[in-house]
């Protein structure tokens, strides 16, 4: 049996000006291994961001790879894997909770193999947690060892206590690992991994490694085998895309990515996320130039006051946030806009809180992620003293959400009447008959099909709008 590998948050942190190392052959595996999971499904469930989403896609992949079968629900699987996120204490309540009903399930006999892994397992503090409460567990990995997954499955068929191998370091790039995709009309494509700005906020950083980017010729290679095989929507991921680039000191950068992935000809581009402070007029150049990159941005401004965003570590004013919507308003009129903003953070005073409520109707979001500040170990605006109630936190956004749907009912409005691009996705969940799919500027659409199929880029009258969708007929 080999020894647990516990996380460690301050090696975690560290930066070293080491090249990043790009890894091929991590799934070379040994034959014995192909036939591991024979005759055994499994089944994922994720938390948090698209980064998870696309990370399961890629553990999906693997355990497909040595023999599971993917399972109809998570009832049914002979082993489950949580992908867990850190960025809120109510994100790991979450996985706490479905812990605790899989340990139920193993005491009633099921015979289940669960393993947790993501994000949450970077941390010292929640695998000690796992350990002590819940032994039902099999395996504890971390985001840097997911590759590692079939020797895990097999380290923990053999083993009576929970096996752990969470890696705390920089991180590398793997290339060549299988994908199973959710869809085949629309693809996450990973351009690069971690993330360097530490926000004071902000654990990922701490979880998720190093800023690394893979190499273009790896990223678009991927993008023309997707249009290759009828894929018409790449969203291009990353914590931080704008800063896309800069570890490999690659001139051309993000501006430079975007348009030869827009040049592929792929009928949508996407990206996200943007941080304000990379932004550069070159991608703005790209969004004007090229009518393929999809006119929606999600640019998260955090808060409106200009001392909380100096003490978040932001490195923008409001003004400046300002001034870069309104540039990229400007090439593209007919962009939509969705935010991340946190209400709650460590000294934020009522009249900070009013500044981004200002900035909020400045810039008339179509929609916006909203959060209280939650603590999170490690990262430096938890230790400071001046937090602020729980119940503050929860009147701001409260106050905050009024104004979210305001201006999302306000821009759907505006809708109406119109006719846009719809790619279709397939029968509602609600009523079969009626289908759904996004607009280039993301809106979800409900719409009355005739002869569609998943994935045809269909036009569709908008009939009516509520708060975050339309409704509407194809045409
Ligand atoms: N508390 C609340 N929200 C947070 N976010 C990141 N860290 C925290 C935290 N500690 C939010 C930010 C970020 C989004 C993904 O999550 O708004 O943009
Ligand atoms: Fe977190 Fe800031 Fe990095 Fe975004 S840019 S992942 S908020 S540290």
């Amino acid at each position: 049996m080999k020894q647990n590998q516990l996380p460690d948050l301050k090696q975690a942190q560290k930066r070293t000006k080491e090249p990043t190392v790009i890894e091929r052959a991590a799934m070379d595996l040994p034959a014995e291994y192909f036939a591991l999971g024979n005759g055994k499904t499994y089944y994922i469930r994720t938390y948090g961001c698209q980064a998870n989403f696309h990370d399961t896609e890629m553990m999906a992949g693997i355990l497909e790879q040595i023999g599971f079968v993917s399972a109809p629900d998570i009832d049914k699987a002979d082993l489950v894997l949580l992908n867990t996120c850190a960025i809120r204490e109510n994100a790991e309540d979450k996985v706490f909770g479905e812990i605790g009903i899989l340990k139920h399930d193993k005491e009633h006999g099921r015979n289940v193999m669960i393993g947790v892994g993501g994000c949450m397992m970077q941390q010292p503090s929640i695998v000690e947690k796992i350990r002590k409460t819940w032994p039902e567990v099999n395996f504890i990995f971390g985001t840097h060892n997911m590759v590692r997954l079939p020797y895990l499955v097999k380290e923990a068929m053999n083993a009576k206590k929970p096996y752990i191998e969470v890696f705390s370091e920089e991180g590398k790039i793997y290339e060549n690992v299988p994908l199973k995709r959710k869809e085949e009309y629309k693809a996450y494509v990973s351009i690069m991994d971690g993330c360097d700005k530490f926000c004071t906020y902000c654990i990922v950083p701490f979880t998720r490694g190093k800023q690394r980017s893979r190499l273009p010729e790896d990223i678009l290679c991927e993008v023309r085998k997707l249009k290759e095989n009828g894929c018409k929507e790449v969203m291009l991921l990353g914590q931080n895309v704008n800063a896309y680039g800069k570890d490999f000191g690659d001139p051309d950068g993000f501006a430079g990515l975007l348009k030869k992935t827009a040049e592929t000809g792929i009928e949508r581009v996407r990206f996200m996320t943007s941080h304000p402070w990379d932004f550069t007029d070159a991608m703005i150049e790209a969004i004007r130039d090229y009518p393929n990159i999809m006119p929606y941005f999600h640019l998260p401004v955090q808060s409106g006051s200009d001392e909380i965003l100096r003490m978040m570590g932001r490195r923008y004013t409001a003004a400046e946030y300002l001034a870069l919507f309104r540039k990229l308003k400007a090439v593209r009129p007919e962009a939509s806009f969705s935010t991340d903003i946190i209400v709650g953070f460590p000294g934020e005073t009522e009249e900070d809180f009013e500044k981004t409520l200002e900035l909020y109707d400045a810039c008339g979001f179509d929609s916006a992620f909203t959060f209280a500040y939650s603590p999170r170990k490690g990262t430096a605006a938890a230790k400071r003293e001046d937090q602020i109630p729980e119940d503050v936190k929860s009147s701001r956004l409260a106050r905050l959400n009024e104004r979210v749907s305001y201006w999302g009912k306000k821009h759907n409005e505006e809708y109406i009447g119109k006719t846009v691009e719809v790619l279709a996705e397939g029968p509602s969940r609600k009523n079969g008959s009626i289908w759904s799919g996004y607009t280039g500027t993301m809106k979800l659409v409900n719409f009355e099909p005739h002869d569609v199929k998943a994935g045809d880029l269909v036009q569709v009258k908008i009939l009516d709008a509520k708060s975050w969708t339309l409704d509407g007929k194809q045409v």
